[in-house]
């Protein structure tokens, strides 16, 4: 008999997850997900943690509501509510990055253009009845779209609280039963042999990790054999095998460690025991794709790239190119 889960938020109903790993036979990852979430989201000493569940108590009442994913667009539908007083509880949130999303009248305009790299990998498997992981899924906002494109369930991982919150803005207009769950956590929590998913996105996160190939080893571990991997990630040109190793910062960020070519990731993905590679979208990040607005005041992309030359970030390196690829692991 498994222990008693630890205490989390009311707000935060992780019944149905937990079900649903223990029903599969993974106990210890389910009891791994209570404990990382009981520790991340009870901080009674966390003022941003404090400020975003009261943001969430003051959204409008769940009950006439509901919220759309079937139809290209992540809204939230229902009676309407005074838009500057939504709009200020939304901005609680703030950045908002991944998107966009619809909430009553209010357009949330999101950093990214996150539909446009939905359309490059919505055809790369069939979604109908698979269970998903998505590592590094921020808000979630790939999550409903895979639903809306027949995906049975979907675990995002995401390790910002901030994130996780703007997760829960939504999800508590999600029909029920709920489908759809984020927990903070990261690729090393996941067990070396989880074997859970029959999909698993991994969607610009590679390039943050200091090891990409243990990376694409916790991809291949969540995955049930046969399973099928979306790996999409910043690559170089080139046709040899190389990879960039930013001397500091790429396009700003501090974070960055391994841009490899095409070729070089293919190397990987076979190194990590994937078959039946291939890459199926090669596309440059715009500054109409990734852009300061209203919902995201921060600088973005323009500000990252050469004012003399946007073929060059701002440190001389070639500027966001995006590939996204698919693999299978093994049928062992
Ligand atoms: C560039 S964003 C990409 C978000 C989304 N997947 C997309 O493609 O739009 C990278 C995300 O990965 C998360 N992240 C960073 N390190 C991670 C790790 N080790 N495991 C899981 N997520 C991670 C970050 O918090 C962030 O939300």
């Amino acid at each position: 008999m498994s222990a008693p889960l630890p205490k989390t938020p009311d707000w935060f109903d992780r019944q149905p997850l937990d079900r649903w790993l223990r029903e599969r036979g993974h106990d210890v990852f389910a009891d791994s997900v209570a404990k990382v979430c009981a520790e991340r989201l009870y901080q009674p000493t966390n003022g941003d943690l404090k400020r975003w569940i009261t943001a969430l108590d003051e959204l409008p009442a769940p009950s006439d509501r509901s919220l759309w994913y079937s139809d290209g667009k992540v809204r939230v539908i229902g009676p309407a509510v005074d838009s500057i007083g939504l709009r200020d509880t939304l901005m609680a949130f703030h950045p908002w990055r991944k998107g966009p999303f619809e909430f009553l009248d209010l357009s949330i305009d999101t950093e990214w253009r996150s539909d446009w790299k939905w359309d490059r990998i919505a055809d790369a498997v069939d979604w109908q009845n698979k269970s998903v992981i998505d590592v590094g899924c921020g808000n979630g906002y790939y999550g409903w779209r895979m639903l809306g494109a027949g995906a049975s369930f979907v675990l995002g991982l995401d390790p910002i609280l901030r994130f996780l919150m703007q997760f829960e803005v939504f999800n508590r207009y999600a029909p029920q039963p709920r489908r759809h769950f984020v927990v903070p956590m990261i690729d090393t929590d996941l067990p070396e042999k989880l074997a859970a998913f029959d999909i698993a996105l991994s969607a610009g996160v590679l390039y943050h990790r200091t090891s990409p190939i243990d990376h694409l080893r916790s991809l291949a571990g969540a995955l049930v054999p046969g399973g099928k991997l979306v790996l999409e990630t910043l690559v170089i040109q080139g046709a040899s095998p190389q990879v960039l190793v930013p001397e500091d910062r790429y396009a700003q960020m501090r974070n960055v460690w391994f841009l490899p070519t095409i070729t070089m990731l293919e190397r990987w993905l076979r190194r990590t025991g994937f078959e039946a590679i291939e890459t199926i979208d090669v596309t440059p990040t715009t500054t109409d794709e990734q852009r300061s607005t209203d919902w995201m005041t921060f600088q973005s992309l323009a500000d990252f790239l050469d004012p003399s030359d946007s073929r060059n970030t701002v440190e001389g390196y070639p500027a966001p190119l995006r590939a996204t690829l698919t693999a299978t692991r093994p049928d062992l």
